[in-house]
């Protein structure tokens, strides 16, 4: 393949212009201390990368000319017309994990996982995590611009009124097994309030009714403002206790703590130091574009089933261990390891694959994750409040060693935002595996935000990949006594009984 329209050296200056106008503020904003300015500044803030892309297929020697679009993508469906013939259905992209393959554009979030840069609409994560509030935040994500005053407060307001859960989520929440996963609770919490808002389900009122604002507006305005309240009752479902309702005096984060501590005293007040580390940890998981639990909204969306259903759906995705559950697994490993000197003898497991170190890799991150370093100066913080943490000398030295390493170093495996943010969690008192529930809170922002996204994109449509079908072709059906058991061929294994199945198999019936 070649690009014929640009030559390399045009394409290598676009894509530097490209990269030097993310690295600099847009508008009247003076830059930051850590965004350095430029001589391309000039320069159009972004390249347009556009042209053609010459293919030879080397099976036919046909020629055929795919159009780049600006932002330097092709349409995969442009490669269905290279074929050798009748019965060949054309080219396909074969991408398993999606690891090059865009389903959406979106004006969200932006990351360069080589340069170590996360922006929320364009505001680099670090500025926010410093200045703004989760508040803020979440409106900026969800509407495009930080909010003016009156719009911060209409936001508050219109949150905190939809902050009470119905009672019938409630007591499916108490009615789930004393040992159940506080993520699996929650995921059933957010598909029951699908059936309790009948008024905003597409299946019962027609596929239009997202197209109403007020609608979107009310759906979005509900879930962020009962996510806490349904994450405090299954937080306080594990201690036993029943669900404090939600207080509209307080502030988003300072309202989630106290439904957790206030324990009955409606006077009661969270410490202001721990409620701003919590927030700043809800500024930094807000939004992460299209993760695997974000494309699942995206994904389920756009089938055009209800939004409470497709939110529960990517909180299934965010409880896998590979994805928001790491912060539960990092400290389970970091206990494991429970001292510095245990720590080469971890690192040779994790060599030779024997064990994986939680908490580093990431698929888009080949640099530090930015949201990891605003969490390791966080710890510290924290600590002087609560008292310091003695597996953070274990994390501290664990992530000296394996930066130092040659197999990570070779693998560009970094800390990512999950290897700190579970020590601040343990340090404020949250067993590990409500750790991924703290992670879910903020998100809400970002899978609202995606779906909202979605509803007006005119290229959106029910998400449906291919595959590359590799089994038998064509068989006749046999008669089950003419059948053969093949030695190789696969079959249902043992299904263990338990006893107690083994007492009842033993009896007979009347
Ligand atoms: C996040 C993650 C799933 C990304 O996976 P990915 O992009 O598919 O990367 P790969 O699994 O292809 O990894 C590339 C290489 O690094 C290795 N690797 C990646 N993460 C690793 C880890 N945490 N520990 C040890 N080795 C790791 C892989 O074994 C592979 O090595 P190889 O090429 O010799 O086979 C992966 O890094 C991981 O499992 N990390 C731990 C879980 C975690 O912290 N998840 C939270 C993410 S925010």
């Amino acid at each position: 393949m070649s690009t014929d329209s640009q030559p390399s050296t045009v394409l290598s200056l676009a894509r530097l212009a490209t990269l030097t106008a993310h690295l600099l503020p847009s508008g009247n904003q003076q830059p930051s201390d850590h965004l350095l300015p430029h001589p391309l500044l000039a320069q159009s803030p972004v390249a347009n990368l556009n042209g053609t892309l010459t293919i030879v297929d080397e099976r036919t020697g046909k020629k055929y000319q795919v159009q780049i679009s600006p932002d330097a993508t092709v349409k995969a469906t442009d490669l269905k017309k290279i074929t050798t013939g009748k019965n060949d259905k054309g080219l396909k992209l074969y991408d398993p994990g999606y690891l090059n393959t865009a389903p959406v554009r979106s004006t969200i979030s932006y990351i360069d996982g080589d340069e170590g840069i996360l922006r929320y609409r364009g505001y680099p994560i670090e500025e926010l995590a410093e200045k703004s509030t989760f508040m803020e935040v979440s409106y900026l994500i969800m509407y495009g611009s930080l909010p003016t005053e009156s719009q911060l407060a209409e936001w508050n307001f219109a949150i905190s009124q939809h902050s009470a859960v119905p009672q019938g989520v409630l007591d499916i929440i108490q009615s789930m097994p004393h040992d159940a996963h506080p993520m699996g609770v929650l995921v059933n919490a957010i598909s029951a309030l699908s059936v309790f808002h009948p008024d905003a389900n597409p299946a019962l009122q027609g596929l239009d009714i997202y197209n109403s604002k007020e609608v979107r507006d009310k759906q979005i305005a509900r879930i962020i403002g009962k996510i806490t309240t349904i994450a405090a009752t299954v937080y306080l479902r594990m201690a036993g206790r029943p669900p404090v309702l939600p207080s509209n005096q307080l502030s988003y984060t300072e309202n989630f703590l106290y439904m957790l501590d206030s324990l009955g005293n409606r006077s009661y007040k969270p410490n202001p130091q721990l409620t701003r580390a919590l927030d700043i940890i809800f500024i930094l998981h807000a939004e992460h574009e299209m993760n695997c639990s974000t494309s699942a909204v995206r994904h389920l969306a756009s089938s055009g089933v209800d939004v409470y259903t497709a939110i529960a759906g990517a909180v299934g995705a965010l409880y896998g261990p590979l994805h928001g559950g790491a912060n539960e697994a990092v400290l389970k490993m970091l206990s494991e390891i429970r001292t510095v000197e245990n720590i080469p003898e971890f690192i040779e497991g994790v060599k030779t694959r024997k064990r994986k170190l939680s908490g580093f890799g990431h698929r888009v991150y080949k640099n530090y994750d930015p949201r990891a370093k605003v969490l390791k100066k966080l710890t510290e913080e924290v600590f002087s409040i609560v008292g310091r943490d003695p597996l953070i000398e274990v994390a501290v030295a664990l992530e000296k060693v394996a930066l130092s390493d040659e197999y990570f170093i070779k693998r560009k495996l970094y800390p990512n935002v999950d290897f700190y943010s579970g020590l601040i969690y343990r340090a404020m008192g949250f067993p590990p595996e409500y750790f991924t529930v703290l992670f879910a809170i903020p998100r809400m922002a970002g899978y609202l935000s995606h779906w909202r996204e979605s509803l007006d994109d005119p290229d959106t449509k029910i998400m449906r990949p291919q595959q590359v079908y590799i089994g038998e072709w064509l068989r006749n059906y046999m008669p089950i006594k003419q059948r053969t058991e093949s030695s190789d061929a696969d079959k249902l294994g043992q299904v263990t009984i338990s006893n107690a199945s083994k007492r009842r198999l033993a009896g007979s019936r009347m």
